[in-house]
C-alpha cells in the first residue's frame, strides 16, 4: 500500500468528471487499498479518486466511531438509486479543502448500488453519517465539492483562500 498525496482547491482536476472503471481487478484492489491508507493517514472519513488525480469512479470511506473497529468500504461504479424526502443536515468538510467546516442539507437516506473489492454488486441503504458520506463522496466522482452547496458569498470566499494559499505555496 502507497499513501498518494491529496489534491486540495482550486485544482482544476477536482472538476473533472470521473470515468466508469470497466473491470474490478488488482490494480483496481491496489486503488482501493492506496486510497485507505491515504485516507486514515489524512485522517478523513471518506476520499474519492479524483483527490489523488485519478479519474475513475471509486471512493472509499470509513464511517464507524474513532474506539470501534475500522470498518473500510469500498465503492466503485457507485450510482445512488433511491433517495428520501426527509431531509439532514451534517456540518461537512473535505479532505481536499483543509480545516474548513460548514452545514450542508441532503437527503437522510439514500440507496446505493456500487461494486464492492470483489467486484461484486451490491446494494445497500445508509442513513446518517454514513448517507452524507456515500453522497458526498459520489458528488466529488462528478466534480462537485461540498462548497457548491454553500451560498456564492461563502463558496467565493473560501476558493479565494485557497487561491491565495496555492499561490503563496507556488503552486499556482
Ligand atoms: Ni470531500
Amino acid at each position: 500500500m502507497t499513501k498518494r498525496s491529496i489534491i486540495t482547491i482550486p485544482d482544476p482536476v477536482l472538476r473533472e468528471v470521473c470515468a466508469p472503471i470497466a473491470t474490478v481487478d488488482d490494480d483496481i484492489r491496489a486503488l482501493a487499498d492506496d486510497m485507505l491508507e491515504t485516507m486514515y493517514d489524512a485522517p478523513g472519513i471518506g476520499l474519492a479518486a479524483s483527490q489523488i488525480g485519478i479519474l475513475k469512479r471509486i471512493f472509499v470511506l470509513d464511517v464507524a466511531k474513532e474506539d470501534a473497529p475500522k470498518e473500510p468500504m469500498v465503492f466503485i461504479n457507485p450510482e445512488i438509486v433511491w433517495s428520501s424526502e426527509d431531509l439532514s443536515v451534517y456540518q461537512e468538510g473535505c479532505l481536499s479543502i483543509p480545516d474548513y467546516f460548514e452545514d450542508v442539507e441532503r437527503p437522510a437516506e439514500v440507496a446505493v448500488k456500487f461494486l464492492n473489492r470483489e467486484g461484486n454488486a451490491q446494494e445497500i441503504r445508509a442513513d446518517g453519517l454514513l448517507a452524507t458520506c456515500v453522497q458526498h463522496e459520489l458528488d466529488h466522482l462528478n466534480g462537485k465539492l461540498f462548497i457548491d452547496y454553500l451560498s456564492k458569498l461563502k463558496r467565493d470566499r473560501v476558493v479565494k483562500k485557497f487561491t491565495k494559499q496555492a499561490k503563496l505555496a507556488g503552486k499556482l
